[in-house]
């Protein structure tokens, strides 16, 4: 059934059902997003898709919230606005976001500062290079939770990676802290083809920039698929 709302000013009709932000996007309103994914379950974890609701006391996510008959909302109000330019400001304050090329762009439209909060402590984290399929660099995590979600129920019912510790603590691992090869991964790579950051890159990529070259690492490679037949 179709409802009829209000967004930005603009009379629109959306499906029952459909969340604000397929509302907006259905009518060509832009409304920015992070962990939201069109593979993924929204779970309204990073708020940079926020918008106003009339009658709502606080920003609203739009990935999440259901669109409902005579509804008024703003999606790039001052209030919005600030919102979404602070919470990019917290991002860059604390995370590496030199591999994420689409948040930049958003700092740039948002006119986010990177030195907003200079006293903020940063998340470290050293590169997992376990596997011959991909690198982590939880440095550039921002617990977006998608790939734990495309490893579960979204995607593969693999089950190997899932959020572990509490608090600023938090962040993506395997069950154990084991390597990627001792867990039930099975190397399918949609984690990374869904991670926004570059916290997860193809292992060939990464031995790219680092400098080393296609013959070498044909090289490697060569060597471990040796390594794999060779009987034992
Ligand atoms: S590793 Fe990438 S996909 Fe997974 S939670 Fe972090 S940023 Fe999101
Ligand atoms: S995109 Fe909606 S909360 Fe992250």
């Amino acid at each position: 059934m179709e409802i009829k709302l209000t967004i930005n000013n603009q009379g629109v009709t959306a499906q029952e059902g459909n969340t604000l932000l397929d509302a907006a996007r259905e009518n060509d309103m832009d409304v920015p997003t992070i962990c939201f994914h069109e593979a993924t379950t929204a779970n309204g974890l990073c708020r940079l898709c926020v918008v106003e609701v009339e009658g709502m006391r606080l920003l609203q996510p739009a990935c999440i919230v259901k669109a409902a008959a005579n509804m008024k909302v703003q999606t790039r109000s001052e209030k919005v606005v600030r919102a979404r330019k602070t919470i990019l400001e917290m991002l860059a304050s604390t995370m590496d976001l030199s591999d994420a090329p689409e948040i930049l762009t958003m700092m740039d439209e948002y006119g986010a500062s990177a030195q907003r909060f200079p006293d903020a402590e940063r998340r470290t984290s050293d590169v997992r290079d376990d596997n011959p399929m991909y690198i982590r660099d939880y440095s550039k995590c921002l617990l977006c939770w998608r790939c734990v979600q495309v490893c579960a129920d979204d995607a593969q019912y693999t089950y190997a990676i899932n959020f572990e510790g509490r608090g600023f603590e938090t962040q993506i691992g395997t069950f154990f802290d084991k390597a990627i090869p001792e867990t039930t991964c099975v190397l399918c790579g949609q984690c990374v083809g869904v991670c926004p950051t570059g916290a997860l890159k193809p292992k060939r990529q990464f031995l790219l920039e680092q400098g080393v070259s296609t013959d070498e690492i044909s090289v490697m490679n060569t060597g471990r698929k040796r390594r794999k037949e060779k009987p034992t």
